[in-house]
Order: structure tokens, then C-alpha cells, then sequence
């Protein structure tokens, strides 16, 4: 839903909120941006990251957040529909943030809204196995300050690691790179755990070169030095349910996972990529990327955290209008 130039404001505008934040006046002149306003943050899966930056976000622009995390503690236990439920809220609240393990619960709440008399903005804070489009986002947002004194995004070489079928964050990021020109992207996973032939399509119609392999180890030892950046994520355990091989709930036996570390980013592979290469993970993290490599030049985990809170507070703005105010005001204040 987002063109390139719409994408390189909303970075700028987290940016300014950033600096702004960091400003006596600026802080005042952001809180005033959504006073009065009210954010409903519905989670039917868990998180840390995601809704305590959603909160800080809407926070830093003055509005005041209500998080609930056990939907069974609302009528949905008492089956009542999506377009009802949201309905209500949006009685309530002025935007609607929703995390749900259904892959369409956005979509169909923001439809349950579009014809009613409160259409109040429906955010995706994670949707099911396909869409973690807020991560994206941040990821994005970290990736082309990392790449800001080469060139941005553009001609760069991504590899992304792990459970790429289930992983969410994973399938939003490569489609937000689709905007931009990275030379390619080479997906290390297990056979099981690839990404599906609609995603790699749709990279490859956009001119992505698309890359895809079971082996880390042989990878980097060969190529290592080539990647721009390395994006790990984790083995979604929670989606397993004993499913088919191929199938997205199959769990993995330990066969087809290989060895216990087979998609973990040992230390020792260190020698094996550049000092320059950028090292990212959505979080939570298992074992995949252990903490020896916390103190490479490119390691950018804690920022992509941080700047969770500045994306989000940034789509609040742009949702209300208000970003191209907060722009102009850090650029008037020569932030
Ligand atoms: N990255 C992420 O979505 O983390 P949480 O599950 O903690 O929100």
C-alpha cells in the first residue's frame, strides 16, 4: 500500500519525531499532535516489542493507549463477530492497532469500518503467518539509515535466515524492498521453511534477484563476504500442529532441520562476513543469533527495536495528517 516516496516520508517523519523528541520545545510541540486522542490496541498473540512501542509511539504524540492482551477478557468470547467487535471500539477509540493469529482479521476489521460512521484507522500489528507490515517498516527504516552513506537500499545484497514460510516479518520485508532496487535476495532456510513461489514471484517480476538455499554454512563460507546485510529470524514453533511436509503447520523433525545449529549464526562465522555487513533480527530471538555477535560494527538489533517506537509514532502522524507539520517544524528548528 505504500509507494517508494510515501515510504521515504514516513522514515523522514520518524526521523524528525526522533529529533524532536530530543528538544524541549519540539518534545511540547509533538505531544500536541494526537492530545485527546485514544489508541485501542487489541492482541490475540503475544508480544513485548511490538505493543509497548505502539504505547511509547502514541505516547511521544500525546495520545493515551489501552492495551488488551487476552481477548478471551472481551465479547469475542462470547463469539461476537469482527465487524461488531470493532464497531464498538471505534465508538471508543480513535485508531484501532490489532495483532491476531487469522491472517485477514486486519483486513476485515478495517473493512467493518470503511462504510461505518467512525472509519477510524485499522493498523496491522502482526496478521497471522503473512503480514508484519509495522516490522517492515521499522526494518526498513534501520536498514536505509545503515545504508545511508552507501548509496540507501539500492543495489544491495540481502540474505534473510530461518523460517521464511511462517515468519511474518520475513514475507512483509522482502515486499517492502520490492519499492526500492536491492540487487538481490537470497533466502537460507530449510527446505520445509522456504518461501513460497507467490513471494518469490512476485520478487523476481520485480526485477529482485531471488536466490534460495538449505545451507548456511556452505553459503557463507562461499559468499559470505558478498552480503550487505543478514536478516535472522527464528523457527516459528508456535505455528506447528503436526501438519504435512510442505504444509505451513508441519513441525520440522530434526532430520529436516539438520544439525541443532544448522540455521544459527555461530560466532565463528564472523570472519566470514564483512565488518560493514549489516546484522538484523525481528526479535524474539532462540538461539539464532548468538549475543557474541552484539559487538559487530553492524550489528543494528537494539536500534530496529528503538526505532519500532519512532515508525509507529510516525504512522500515527501521517494517519492524522500531521506529518508534513512535524517535518517542517524539525527543519524550522534545524534538527
Ligand atoms: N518483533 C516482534 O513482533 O516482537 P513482539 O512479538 O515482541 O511484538
Amino acid at each position: 500500500q505504500f509507494s517508494r516516496a510515501e515510504l521515504e516520508a514516513l522514515c523522514d517523519t520518524a526521523t524528525a519525531i526522533r529529533r524532536l523528541d530530543r528538544h524541549r520545545d519540539g518534545r511540547e510541540f509533538l505531544l500536541a499532535i494526537l492530545r485527546g486522542h485514544r489508541v485501542m490496541n487489541l492482541f490475540a498473540q503475544p508480544s513485548t516489542r511490538t505493543a509497548q512501542s505502539f504505547i511509547a509511539g502514541a505516547d511521544k504524540l500525546g495520545a493515551t493507549s489501552t492495551l488488551v492482551s487476552d481477548i478471551q477478557t472481551s465479547s469475542f468470547a462470547k463469539g461476537e463477530s469482527i465487524a461488531d467487535s470493532v464497531r464498538t471500539l471505534s465508538s471508543f477509540f480513535d485508531a484501532i492497532v490489532v495483532r491476531h493469529p487469522d491472517d485477514e482479521f486486519a483486513t476485515q476489521a478495517a473493512w467493518a469500518l470503511h462504510n461505518s460512521n467512525r472509519p477510524v484507522p485499522v493498523i496491522s500489528a502482526g496478521s497471522g503467518k503473512s503480514q508484519h507490515v509495522t516490522q517492515a517498516l521499522l526494518d526498513f527504516y534501520t536498514l536505509r539509515y545503515s545504508f545511508y552513506e552507501r548509496g540507501g537500499v539500492d543495489g544491495k545484497r540481502l540474505v534473510i535466515v530461518g523460517d521464511i514460510a511462517r515468519n511474518r516479518a520475513a514475507r512483509s520485508l522482502a515486499l517492502v524492498l520490492t519499492k526500492f532496487r536491492p540487487a538481490s535476495i537470497h533466502f537460507i532456510s530449510p527446505v520445509d521453511f522456504a518461501p513460497d513461489d507467490e513471494l518469490t514471484g512476485y520478487l523476481r517480476r520485480h526485477e529482485i534477484e531471488v536466490e534460495l538455499s538449505d545451507n548456511l554454512e556452505a553459503w557463507l563460507r562461499e559468499r559470505g563476504r558478498e552480503a550487505d546485510a543478514i536478516y535472522m529470524t527464528r523457527l516459528q514453533r508456535e505455528w506447528d500442529s503436526g501438519g504435512a511436509a510442505g504444509q505451513p503447520n508441519h513441525r520440522a523433525t530434526k532430520s529436516e532441520l539438520g544439525a541443532d545449529d544448522a540455521y544459527v549464526l555461530r560466532p565463528d562465522y564472523r570472519l566470514l562476513v564483512r565488518e560493514d555487513c549489516v546484522i538484523m533480527h525481528p526479535l524474539p530471538r532462540i538461539n539464532e543469533l548468538p549475543s557474541e555477535w552484539e559487538d559487530h560494527p553492524g550489528f543494528v538489533v537494539w536500534r530496529q527495536v528503538r526505532n519500532g517506537m519512532w515508525i509507529r509514532a510516525a504512522l500515527f502522524a501521517t494517519i492524522n495528517g500531521a506529518a508534513g507539520e512535524i517535518r517542517a517544524r524539525a527543519q524550522r528548528l534545524q534538527l
